[in-house]
C-alpha cells in the first residue's frame, strides 16, 4: 500500500458537469483525484479537460446504486491511497412529472440515486475518514433542498431527505473529526436538463389531467435554463474552497439566485413565500384546475424570465 503526499478527493459523478468541471479543477490544483463514474466509455471528456488543464485523474467505475462497485472502488482507493480526505457526493439526476404521472417506482429510482446512493458510497467511505480521525463529506444537494416546486415533488423529496441526513451525520462523524457540508446550488445549464433529463412515463401522456400543464412547465424550465450564463465551474471552485476552509460553514450557496430564494424563505411567511412560487409556476393556472378546457398556459408566458426554482 502506497501513500499519497496529496489529499485523496473521491467524486461521484465525473461523466460529466459539476462533477467533471470540479475532478479537472481539483486535479490541476495538484489533489489526488479518483474521478467516478458509472460508464467508463464516457470517460473521453474528463480526458480532454484533464488535458487541456494539466494534471491527472485516477478514474473508477462506480455506480452510487450498485453497493458491488462502490465497494470495489473505495477498497481500491484504500490499497493505492490508504485513506481518503474528501468525499464530494455529486452522481445525481433529476425526474420531471407530477406525482399522479410518476409511477412508484419512477419515485424509488430517483431515491436510489439521489439519497440512497449517496448513503452507500457514504458507508463505504467513513471507516477509512475515522481511521484517519479526519475527513470532509461534501454532498451535492440543490436550493431544490430547501424549497419545492410543482412537477418536481420526487427530485425536491431526494435533496430534502440528502439534507436531513446530511445534518444529522454531522452530529455523528464531529467526534470523529470528519465534517459533513452541503452545497446548494441554483440552475446551472448542465446535461441535467439535456441529455440527461428525465420526465415521468405520463409526462407526454395527453390523456393526463396535467398534460398541458406539465408541457407549460417543461417549455418554462428550458426557456430559464437556455438564457442561464451562470458557470458550473461555480461549484468546482466552492469545493476548492471548502476543502482548504478550517471551519467551513454547514449549508453553502454558491449564487445569487439560490441566496436569494434561501434569503426569501427565511425571512417571508410561507403563505406568501408559497404565493411567490406559485405565481412564478402556475400563474395562467391558478383560476382553474389542470386539464380544465378554459385555461390557457401561454398567459403566463410573460412570466418566462422568472428563476425556475426546479433543479
Ligand atoms: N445543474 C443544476 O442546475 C443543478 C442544480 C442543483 C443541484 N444539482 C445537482 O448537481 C449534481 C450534478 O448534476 P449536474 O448538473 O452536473 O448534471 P449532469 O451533467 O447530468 O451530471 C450528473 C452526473 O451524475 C451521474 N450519475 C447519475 N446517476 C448515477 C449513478 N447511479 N451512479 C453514478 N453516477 C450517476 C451522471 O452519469 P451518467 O453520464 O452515466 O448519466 C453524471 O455524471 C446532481 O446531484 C444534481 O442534482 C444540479
Amino acid at each position: 500500500m502506497s501513500q499519497s503526499s496529496s489529499q485523496v478527493v473521491l467524486i461521484t459523478g465525473c461523466s460529466s458537469g459539476f462533477g467533471l468541471l470540479t475532478a479537472a479543477r481539483l486535479a490541476a490544483k495538484g489533489y489526488a483525484v479518483v474521478a467516478t463514474m458509472r460508464d467508463l466509455r464516457k470517460e473521453g471528456n474528463l480526458a480532454s479537460e484533464v488535458n487541456r488543464r494539466g494534471g491527472a485523474v485516477e478514474v473508477l467505475q462506480l455506480d452510487v446504486t450498485d453497493k458491488l462497485s462502490v465497494a470495489r472502488a473505495v477498497e481500491h482507493i484504500r490499497m493505492s491511497h490508504g485513506r481518503i480526505d474528501v468525499l464530494v457526493n455529486n452522481a445525481g439526476y433529476g425526474i420531471g412529472g407530477f406525482f399522479e404521472d410518476l409511477t412508484d417506482e419512477e419515485i424509488r429510482a430517483q431515491m436510489e440515486t439521489n439519497f440512497f446512493g449517496v448513503q452507500n458510497v457514504t458507508r463505504a467511505v467513513i471507516p477509512l475518514m475515522r481511521q484517519c480521525r479526519s475527513g470532509k463529506i461534501i454532498n451535492i444537494s440543490s436550493v431544490a433542498g430547501f424549497s419545492t416546486s410543482p412537477a418536481f415533488s420526487a427530485y425536491n423529496a431526494s435533496k430534502w431527505a440528502l439534507e436531513a441526513f446530511s445534518e444529522s451525520l454531522r452530529y455523528e462523524l464531529q467526534f470523529f473529526g470528519i465534517d459533513v457540508l452541503l452545497i446548494e446550488p441554483g440552475t446551472y445549464k448542465t446535461r441535467i436538463f439535456y441529455e440527461n433529463a428525465q420526465y415521468a412515463q405520463n409526462f407526454d401522456n395527453p390523456q393526463s389531467p396535467y398534460f398541458v400543464w406539465s408541457q407549460h412547465l417543461r417549455k418554462r424550465v428550458l426557456a430559464y435554463v437556455n438564457d442561464c450564463h451562470k458557470d458550473p465551474e461555480e461549484i468546482g471552485i466552492m469545493v476548492e474552497k471548502l476543502i482548504r476552509a478550517k471551519n467551513p460553514p454547514f449549508r453553502n450557496i454558491p449564487d445569487i439566485e439560490s441566496q436569494m430564494l434561501s434569503w426569501l424563505r427565511r425571512v417571508l411567511p410561507f403563505r406568501i413565500y408559497s404565493a411567490m412560487i406559485r405565481m412564478f409556476f402556475m400563474e395562467g393556472f391558478s383560476r382553474s384546475r389542470p386539464g380544465e378546457a378554459d385555461h390557457n398556459p401561454m398567459r403566463s408566458e410573460r412570466n418566462s424570465s422568472m428563476p425556475a426554482q426546479v433543479r
